[in-house]
């Protein structure tokens, strides 16, 4: 690849018949095993979900290193802030992890407080079915509809990386309903990333078109910085929101995973992302992703940032 414009990767137009048909109704209840697409050799929930991340066992390897990588950044599974308000060791404590996928977090924070009660709920059965902490319940349940919990339940919500899954719109539909089954006094942590960048033309290019890619499909990419005033108008009151900056073209072994995670992401989204980057082979795309892989190495701008905000549910 010559030019380092990204425009240079692209070769046709795509055809609209080769994008994901998502027109599919959920039905969901905890009894019930969601039910999945196949799309170019990789898995997807089967709903009418926006969300444009597969299930396979490849995308669900990435979550459970992105996990990792994360608890590292923010130096712990929660911001300590949380035991201000709580005991995470009282056996009448409930925390909900709302879109778990493989419940990495859940039964982290499980292991490390034995005593509490825990809930992971996701729209697709990715999480264990048979072998996981005793404190841990897993269930299936789509956040945008009514979730199988009575009102007042949880007195600790976690919700991180719902960017991909949710429109701009329902982002207030979704906070509404955790708000619901939060118990007042309750703890809500909410946590998303930014795009990456800036960068040189490449970098940028390709930021430029996955917040068009985002847009196109009603969805946020700057979700994370809005999240603060959004969960205020909400009702919650706010406590706390922690931004943490990874230099993608660091030599430190976190930044390196962060590297792999963006890289690995790009890859799981091939099938959506492809079509707007006008990619239609995958020796395209393949070239893209190292050619991204190469900028972003060089790139001491390159960033990539999560933002975690802490809410509470006025007593
Ligand atoms: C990027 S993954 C993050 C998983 C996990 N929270 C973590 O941080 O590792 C997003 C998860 O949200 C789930 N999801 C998407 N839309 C959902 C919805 N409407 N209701 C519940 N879960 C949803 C997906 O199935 C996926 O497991």
């Amino acid at each position: 690849m010559g030019a380092s414009s990204f425009s240079s990767l692209k070769k046709k137009k795509i055809r609209m018949s080769q994008q994901i048909n998502t027109n599919v109704t959920p039905s969901f209840s905890s009894q019930e095993k969601s039910e999945s697409n196949m799309y170019e050799g990789r898995s997807y929930h089967n709903t009418d979900s926006i969300y444009w991340l597969p299930n396979d066992n490849e995308e669900l390897d990435r979550l459970i290193g992105q996990h990792f990588a994360l608890k590292s950044l923010f130096g712990g599974n929660f911001n300590t802030k949380v035991l201000d308000y709580m005991s995470m060791e009282d056996r009448t404590t409930k925390v909900l992890d709302c879109g778990c996928g493989p419940g990495t977090w859940i039964m982290d924070v499980a292991t490390e407080y034995p005593n509490i009660q825990l809930t992971g709920i996701d729209i697709s059965d990715v999480f264990p079915t048979s072998i996981r902490p005793p404190n841990v319940n897993f269930c299936l349940g789509n956040l945008l509809e009514r979730l199988p919990f009575e009102d007042n339940t949880f007195d600790f919500i976690h919700v991180r990386l719902f960017i991909a899954a949710l429109r701009k719109e329902e982002w207030p539909l979704a906070l509404e309903e955790l708000f619901r089954v939060l118990k007042p006094g309750g703890i809500l942590i909410s946590t998303e990333c930014s795009q990456i960048g800036p960068g040189r033309d490449f970098i940028n290019e390709f930021a430029i078109l996955i917040a068009k890619f985002m847009e196109s499909r009603g969805q946020e990419p700057e979700i994370a910085a809005m999240l603060p005033d959004l969960l205020v108008s909400k009702g919650y009151e706010l406590i706390d929101s922690v931004k943490q900056v990874i230099n993608l073209g660091a030599n430190d072994s976190l930044s390196r995973e962060f590297l792999y995670d963006v890289i690995n992401l790009t890859r799981n989204a091939k099938p959506f992302i492809a079509p707007h980057l006008n990619l239609t082979t995958d020796q395209e795309y393949n070239d893209m992703v190292n050619k991204l892989t190469i900028e972003c190495q060089k790139e001491p701008q390159a960033q990539w940032s999560f933002t975690s905000t802490v809410a509470r549910k006025p007593l």
